[in-house]
């Protein structure tokens, strides 16, 4: 039976996206900020998971220690770097998370030890971005949020048995919650902006949803939730 097991590492590096066959104006709309001529640079979050059985004399799908020193190893060419300038890596490839991740995992899969596979590598640019590969598919997302009223509160049953229910969530004005929405999109990695999905396209159309939720009472101004 296989078990899986992760280990979080970090890494602080800088990067550039430019596309040098485009035209200034293309790359703004594409890459917004993250085209400044000299690079920006973010602190890194990188899960690794393993998976494998577990060894019946270590009681480790893999010595931890190894696991540290095969990925460290790997990631000193990353940590503070500038991954277009100081690694080979991203000469024709845009350093974005898709494509960062997918290096990763050619990297350092291959030297896992036998019996012993790459299960999933999670890659954070920061809290509330991530991109995610699995061999096959690669996964790009991303935390919003909106602040929002609400009343848990069902017509069809009686008073008492929504205050058995809900308990203060049943309180007749409402009450409210910070929410955090993640929102996942899986797909191919475009070769030119090494993007799974427009980025500011996607800001957008997340943005023109949770406008109709934030800082709203949603049972009462929000027409998904009228009875
Ligand atoms: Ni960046």
């Amino acid at each position: 039976m296989n078990v899986l097991t992760t280990r979080r590492f970090t890494f602080s590096a800088a990067h550039r996206y430019w596309r040098p066959e485009w035209s200034d104006e293309r790359n703004q709309a594409t890459f917004g900020k993250c085209t400044n001529l000299y690079g920006h640079g973010h602190n890194y979050e990188l899960f690794v998971t393993v998976a494998g059985p577990v060894d019946p004399l270590t009681g480790m799908v893999m010595n931890v220690t190894d696991l540290k020193r095969l990925v460290n190893t790997v990631l000193d060419e990353f940590d503070h770097k500038h991954l277009n300038e100081d690694t080979p890596y991203f000469r024709d490839l845009v350093p974005t998370t898709e494509n960062i991740v997918q290096v990763l995992w050619r990297l350092i899969g291959p030297q896992l030890p036998e019996g012993v596979q790459l299960h999933r590598l999670r890659l954070y640019e920061n809290a509330d971005l991530y991109a995610e590969y699995s061999g096959a598919l690669t996964s790009f997302s991303r935390r919003y949020e909106f602040v929002a009223a609400h009343r848990l509160h069902s017509p069809g049953l009686s008073d008492a048995e929504n205050r058995a229910i809900y308990g203060k969530c049943n309180n007749a004005n409402g009450h409210g919650h910070n929410y955090q929405l993640e929102v996942s999109i899986g797909g191919a990695v475009d070769p030119a902006s090494g993007m799974v999905i427009d980025l500011v396209a996607m800001d957008a159309q997340v943005a023109a949803v949770l406008a109709e939720f934030d800082h709203k009472h949603l049972d009462r101004q929000v027409a998904d939730f009228q009875a």
